[in-house]
């Protein structure tokens, strides 16, 4: 049986976590349930780092002993992780009894192998990043990872005889090629290496910072908190250095994925790895360095942190859908900048546009014309076969990619599919099939554009487990978990399967959150301008607000009769060249020649979607110019200034026939 086990890193309690924190471990989650998914013996296993000076001078801070505060600290991540539908299987703590036995141990086996020394220590110290540094590493006298200052300081000090296994660890980065992830970070650390490599001090004298597990032999010393957390990865899965390993240890270790920030490659490239050889294991089979997040362009601060805090950032988007974006929108292993605007117009792009649109269209389109049975396939066209290539070609990239930890690639892999989808329901027709009377092959395509639904959902079941439900709802399949692997077949749905009402899984995002927009401005980031108003919307304005319309003044029939709405058949489309809300389309009305109409539709639609569609028409407008383009008519359409669909005539009617 395959066997996964993955780690994030462990998160130092002097602060909540932020979007950093969640970053890691929403592609950690991801790679688990994938794994869980696909029937591999999976470990997924996260936790909190509580040791160490920055945890102290937190509590000191508070005012509290570090041990009420790490005890209170515990809680904002596990509230945090649930919130976000991460399912970890274990969460390890630093001050548990079970993890310090496991260090204790290990200091114990390293001393009675002499790969542990006593010697005096001078040098400058840094609290912010707790380590010492060499006069040549200051930056302006101050630390080099955090620009604090430093101070001299001169202790005996307990090493780890690192330099030992430094040219074994070299060997062993050359020998595992997929070792250091992505590639680029290998000769950053092959770089650290070349220099001499030194010993590690891995003490800390209790008189000076004394949160830390105490040396065994002398409780006059504490554990250097990076040699302790870093053990983490094997006290948690049952390493005993001295002992037999618990029952698990063998099924777990060595981990297949270590994920963390480029940060901390170091530690656990050099640190991590050398003291794995003194201790007889090997190490992880890839440690992948993520990138960093800016926000709204900025470094991330207090205040800019705010902005992006992941409570309000699930509140308000919801958690798949902060899922999704943060995979799908910077490659992992890169710096990329996190902006609401970017947020909303990549969840609109694909989500509701792409997704939601084939969804939409197809279950619709079902319901309308087959009595909301999902119909039976017909025999393959040659343009099935295609679609049918594109879904196995999408599943095995989805795969490869995603075990890669290539998330934003395994994403783009499916999208191929939903987009190719709405390509096929424009040049298949189902409303020509339709008018035509071809049941079968209506049947036929309408029930390929529902399988591609069943893909995604069957994919997107680790990023957006809750979305990949309500997806597989609206096909009326509701055992969970659905298989991941061998799904690509277009030919899984049961024909005669009634479909639930369609619902919108995806709905369109309009404007930021309200609340989004306050922390914006609070923060001082310049606010993303508002969508332009444009009076080109099909559906006049007001009323504005959807469900609850202001009542509008009464007319008569007469007013009414002023308008003339005619059934209308779109024949081309496309993007205003100068107004991202507008299309331009040519619509055939049984006029000499099609009328050109512009519409405030695109940010639902897309214009190679539309073109066949039966639209209904006021036809009678006087002609505007919508941003330079003439415009001779409008189309109806529900949803005020959020378009949810064009107002659509069931039966094939001529264009030009009178609407009343
Ligand atoms: N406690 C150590 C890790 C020990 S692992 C044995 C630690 N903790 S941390 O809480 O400071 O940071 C944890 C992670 O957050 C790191 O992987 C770091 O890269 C990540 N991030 C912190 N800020 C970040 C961004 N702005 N963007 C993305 N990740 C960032 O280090």
């Amino acid at each position: 049986m395959q066997r996964y086990y993955v780690t994030t890193p462990i998160y130092y309690v002097n602060d909540k976590p932020h979007l950093g924190h969640a970053y890691t471990t929403i592609a950690a989650d991801v790679l688990a349930r994938w794994h869980r998914l696909n029937g591999a013996d999976t470990w997924f296993l996260t936790g909190v780092d509580e040791h160490g000076q920055k945890v102290l001078e937190a509590a000191g801070k508070k005012g509290i002993s570090p041990q009420a505060h790490v005890d209170a600290m515990v809680q904002p991540y596990k509230d945090l992780w649930a919130r976000l539908d991460i399912r970890y299987d274990d969460f390890i703590r630093t001050t548990e009894p079970r993890h310090k036995a496991v260090v204790q141990a290990a200091l114990l086996k390293l001393k009675e192998q002499g790969d542990l020394y006593e010697d005096v220590y001078e040098g400058w110290y840094s609290t912010a990043a707790e380590r010492f540094w060499t006069e040549k590493d200051l930056v302006d006298g101050k630390c080099p990872d955090t620009g604090q200052p430093v101070q001299w300081v001169q202790e005996t000090n307990w090493f780890f005889r690192m330099s030992r296994y430094g040219e074994r660890l070299r060997e062993w980065i050359e020998a595992h090629p997929d070792f250091l992830q992505p590639a680029s970070r290998k000769n950053e650390v092959l770089g650290y290496l070349r220099k001499d490599l030194g010993d590690l001090c891995i003490s800390r004298p209790a008189a000076r910072m004394s949160w830390g597990i105490p040396f065994p032999w002398d409780e006059s010393f504490v554990t250097y908190v990076w040699f302790d957390a870093l053990l983490n990865y094997v006290s948690a899965v049952g390493f005993s250095p001295q002992g037999e390993n618990g029952p698990d240890f063998a099924r777990r270790w060595p981990a297949q994925h270590h994920l963390l920030g480029k940060d901390i490659l170091t530690t656990h490239a050099v640190y991590f790895s050398t003291m794995l050889f003194a201790l007889g294991l090997e190490p992880a089979e890839h440690l992948y360095a993520h990138g960093w997040w800016t926000v709204e362009g900025e470094k991330m601060s207090k205040t800019i942190g705010n902005v992006v805090d992941p409570h309000l950032l699930v509140d308000e988007y919801g958690a798949d859908v902060v899922r999704y974006f943060v995979l799908r929108e910077i490659p992992f292993g890169n710096d990329g900048d996190f902006s609401h605007k970017g947020l909303l117009e990549r969840t609109n792009a694909d989500l509701a546009n792409d997704l939601g649109n084939l969804l939409h269209r197809a279950s619709s389109m079902t319901g309308k014309w087959l009595g909301g049975r999902i119909g039976a396939l017909d025999a393959p066209t040659p343009a099935d076969l295609e679609l049918q290539g594109l879904a196995d070609r999408a599943v095995a990239g989805f795969a490869r990619e995603l075990e890669a930890a290539q998330f934003h690639k395994a994403l783009e892999s499916l999208w191929e599919l939903v987009r190719a989808g709405n390509k096929y329901i424009d040049t298949e027709q189902p409303w020509a099939l339709n008018r035509e009377g071809k049941t079968e092959r209506l049947g036929g395509v309408l029930t390929r554009c529902l399988e591609i639904i069943r893909v995604a959902a069957t994919l997107l079941q680790p990023v957006m487990p809750t979305k990949a439900r309500e997806l597989a709802a609206q096909l009326s399949l509701n055992a969970d978990p659905l298989l991941a692997l061998g799904c690509a077949s277009l030919d899984h749905l049961v024909a005669g399967t009634v479909l639930p009402e369609p619902a919108p899984v995806f709905p369109r995002l309009l404007e930021l959150p309200p609340r989004i927009q306050e922390a914006l401005a609070k923060a001082q980031a310049p606010t993303p301008p508002p969508p332009p108003p444009s009076p080109s919307l099909p559906v006049p304005e007001p009323p504005v607000d959807e469900t609850t319309p202001a009542a509008p003044a009464l007319i008569g029939i007469d007013d009414f009769g002023k308008i003339q709405l005619l059934t209308g058949r779109i024949v081309a489309a496309e993007r205003h060249p100068s107004a991202d809300r507008l299309l331009v389309l040519q619509v055939e009305l049984g006029e000499d020649k099609p009328r050109q109409i512009v519409a405030g539709i695109a940010a639902r639609y897309e214009p190679q979607n539309l073109v066949g569609q039966q639209v209904v028409v006021v036809a009678n407008l006087k002609p505007v110019k919508l941003r330079g383009i003439e415009s001779h008519g409008m189309l109806l359409a529900a949803g005020g200034k959020d378009v949810r669909g064009l107002v659509t005539v069931g039966e094939p009617l001529p264009p030009g026939t009178l609407v009343r």
